[in-house]
């Protein structure tokens, strides 16, 4: 079977608006952080839409039993924080799932080579085959980061297949490596922008996610 990436850009009101907000280079720390919290909750609804393992039951009413459709607790759920800019996501998906369990994983990129490192490590030894898998990670610009975060959660067992990746702004660089090394993958980001400058930063983008949402 041939794959092919696939990136949902939701059409949905809310996304929209704090992406407006996101991106204003007037909106101070705190309500971007809000904006990306909303943004982490709206995207993780539209991702978790047709993709969650559920099963069919019965519960009884006060009145009657009725047919039921229940979230199946066997199957693991895991989201994958990219910090920093990734934990301004995190609490917007946490309240959709809160029986996921958490793993971080910090890079940090070089301003000069705009290579991503690995500085903090808290995924699993090995995922179980079946774990639905959630990343956070608000900016997919170069590509260096997404793609040093999946090869540690590929190692480990993580199936692209039952990945999504969250992010806020996208851009082509990222988009074409993700194609090229991980097909099976699907994406839900809040828009697609033209490109990137020679810092890396995507234009028009919304500036740096983790100095924003930390004030720093
Ligand atoms: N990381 C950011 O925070 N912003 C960008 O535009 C690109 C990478």
């Amino acid at each position: 079977m041939t794959f092919q990436l696939r990136v949902y850009v939701p059409d949905h009101p809310l996304v929209k608006h704090w992406l407006a907000v996101a991106r204003d280079v007037n909106t101070p720390s705190v309500l971007f952080k809000t904006a990306m919290t909303e943004l982490g909750r709206w995207l993780t609804y539209e991702a978790t839409r047709y993709w969650f393992p559920t099963f069919e039951t019965t519960v009884k009413t006060p009145l009657a039993p009725c047919p039921a459709t229940l979230i199946n607790p066997e199957i693991p759920i895991a989201i994958i924080p990219i910090l920093r800019a990734g934990l301004a996501l995190l609490d917007g998906a946490q309240t959709l799932l809160p029986l996921a369990s958490t793993y971080h994983l910090g890079l940090v990129r070089n301003e000069e080579t705009l290579k991503a490192s690995c500085y903090l490590n808290k995924l699993p030894e090995q995922f179980k085959p079946e774990t639905q898998i959630i990343v956070l990670e608000p900016m997919l610009a170069t590509g260096g980061s997404i793609m040093t975060a999946m090869a540690e959660i590929t190692k480990r067992g993580g199936d692209p297949a039952l990945m999504r990746i969250i992010s806020i702004v996208a851009a082509p660089p990222a988009l074409q490596q993700l194609s090229q090394h991980y097909p099976s993958l699907t994406i839900y980001t809040a828009i697609i922008d033209e490109g990137i400058n020679d810092q890396g930063y995507i234009v028009p983008g919304l500036g740096d996610a983790g100095d924003r949402a930390f004030g720093t």
